[in-house]
């Protein structure tokens, strides 16, 4: 009872492996502590792919996916930059930015990055259609990694800012340490088969909650293309 208690008071909800299929977390409103934390399978990465669909109707910045490492708050990060209206994938600290995506309000965005660290090459796929690939950064992550839905670390696991939070549904975790090949990720887009990440799995998803974040059903009836961007 007492530890039930002191979860309560945390805010801690969860802690456990569940298989999210057909799930999805929904973020109900913007603060700067409402999150999800994911523990990766691996740790060291060489390349990287992270998948996953979101929607939001936030006017504002917000960050959909942020991990950090103790030396780089940005260790691997996708920001949304409303300003410049742009999609800005962040590794070890340094960006890029890809512009032209018609990244709308209350629609489900499927977006994929790969990252090589042996060319330092980054490449981001919104919705099925491949951006340019640009050098970002080369040399592995090799440190510890911190990976958290919902909010963008400034700090090693924390220093959130409520106006980066993210406000709406995501669902469709996955994350890989290789580039994933474009059939995988069309594959990934168009909910096909694919091989499921070997960091994160959305089917197998090691994760904690920490305040108002809920596990709902994705919706049934809604029409079948809606998930496709
Ligand atoms: C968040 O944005 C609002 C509106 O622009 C601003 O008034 C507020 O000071 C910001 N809060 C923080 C913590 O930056």
């Amino acid at each position: 009872m007492k530890l039930v208690l002191l979860l309560v008071v945390l805010g801690t909800i969860s802690a456990e492996v569940q298989d999210l299929s057909r799930k999805m977390f929904t973020f109900p409103q913007s603060s700067n502590t409402a999150h999800v934390k994911l523990n990766p399978a691996k740790l060291d990465y060489n390349a990287v792919t992270v998948c996953h669909r979101s929607v939001t109707d936030l006017k504002r910045d917000h960050a959909i996916f942020s991990s950090s490492t103790p030396s780089h708050d940005n260790g691997i990060v996708t920001y949304w930059h409303n300003g410049n209206q742009e999609l800005q994938p962040h590794i070890r600290d340094a960006r890029v930015e890809y512009g032209g995506w018609d990244y709308k309000l209350n629609r489900w965005h499927s977006i994929c990055t790969t990252w090589d660290s042996e060319n330092g090459l980054v490449q981001i796929w919104v919705n099925g259609i491949p951006s340019i690939r640009k050098f970002i950064i080369s040399g592995a992550i090799t440190q510890t990694s911190k990976i958290v839905l919902g909010q963008d670390q400034d700090t090693f696991g924390g220093g959130f800012d409520v106006n980066q939070s993210f406000v709406g549904m995501i669902t469709d975790v996955h994350m890989w340490d290789y580039t994933l090949s474009s059939c995988d990720i069309q594959n990934y887009m168009s909910e096909m088969t694919f091989p499921p990440g070997n960091v994160l799995n959305w089917k197998t998803l090691d994760f904690e909650i920490v305040g108002n974040v809920l596990i709902e059903d994705r919706p049934a009836c809604y029409p079948a293309s809606i998930f496709l961007g």
